[in-house]
């Protein structure tokens, strides 16, 4: 039976959550494996053998930049399937072109990609779902995860198509994506409901945020991927006029805590706390 690793990268829990679904799925061993943890740690990657899979949103018709830049890196030569699951608010086909293509350029094949509709949290453009809808949402994706590792167990070539002109339309916006998601935390800034709690901080999945008690401080290494906002539990944290009168989301199975292994602060706090005297 045949093992696997799945590399995610998250902001709201969604890819998490749907990747968790995945692996309680599929026959063999699973092992979940963070891309930020291991970008930002740095150093060699090499997958295992057996079954590879990433799992992650779609930003503007595109996969995150850190899941760009960690295909460009990740070693695949003793992989012996690859597959992706993109989770979107409506349209993530374009995203896994894209890393299909970053993965041919290097000699390696994408084998099967699916799409998966979950709670859009890109609350710039539109709000949060309402409650019942989100719910809705959630329960579909889940059973969607189901069906999506009985296919990958079957080896099959699928690779699920959604809404064509959607799809081509945000593919259309990701090189404006790729050059202003960096410097997207410019607009980030916390009103007077922050209390210095640090939450902020520690479900940044690329560091790039500072505070330490204080009102955070946003840096130029942002993905865009509104962890910040969304984990806020005061609701404090604001972009630009857009977002003061919009809701919040995160996916309710997903905690701070898996967020801090997301970035591998959890193994530093606990390696920090074993090297204490
Ligand atoms: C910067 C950004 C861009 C997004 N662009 C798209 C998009 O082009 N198409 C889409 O269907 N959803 C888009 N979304 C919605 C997310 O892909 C979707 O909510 C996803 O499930 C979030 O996953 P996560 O919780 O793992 O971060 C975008 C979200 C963000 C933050
Ligand atoms: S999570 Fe919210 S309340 Fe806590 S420090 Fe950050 S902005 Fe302030
Ligand atoms: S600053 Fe906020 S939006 Fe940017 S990467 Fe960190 S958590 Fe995500």
């Amino acid at each position: 039976m045949m093992d696997t690793t799945i590399y995610y990268f998250t902001g709201t829990g969604n890819s998490l959550f749907i990747a968790r679904e995945i692996a309680r799925h599929l026959p063999g061993e699973t092992t979940l494996v963070p891309i930020p943890a291991l970008m930002n740690r740095g150093g060699e990657m090499k997958a295992p053998p057996g079954r590879v899979g990433f799992a992650f949103p779609v930003y503007a018709g595109g996969p995150p930049l850190m899941v760009a830049d960690f295909a460009r890196r990740i070693d695949l030569s003793a992989a012996e399937r690859t597959f992706a699951v993109v989770t979107m608010g409506s349209a993530g086909d374009a995203a896994y072109w894209r890393l299909k293509g970053i993965l041919e350029e290097r000699g390696y094949t994408l084998d099967a990609a699916y799409t998966v509709a979950m709670p859009n949290n890109y609350i710039l453009l539109s709000d949060v779902y309402p409650e019942v809808q989100e719910q809705k949402v959630i329960a579909a994706g889940k059973k969607e995860a189901e069906t999506i590792a009985a296919d990958i167990a079957a080896g099959n070539r699928t690779f699920t198509k959604g809404p064509r002109v959607l799809n081509f339309a945000t593919g259309l916006l990701y090189p404006f994506f790729a050059r202003e998601a960096r410097r997207h935390a410019k607009k980030f800034y916390a009103d007077d409901k922050c209390n210095g709690c640090g939450t902020c901080e520690e479900v940044c999945p690329t560091k790039n945020i500072s505070g330490a008690g204080m009102r955070p401080v946003w840096g130029t290494n942002c993905e865009a991927c509104m962890a910040c906002i969304h984990f806020c539990p005061r609701n404090a944290i604001q972009w630009g006029r857009k977002t003061a009168a919009k809701g919040r989301y995160h996916h309710p199975e997903v905690s701070v805590d898996d967020m801090m292994v997301q970035s591998g602060r959890a193994t530093e706090r606990e390696d920090e706390r074993e090297s204490a005297p």
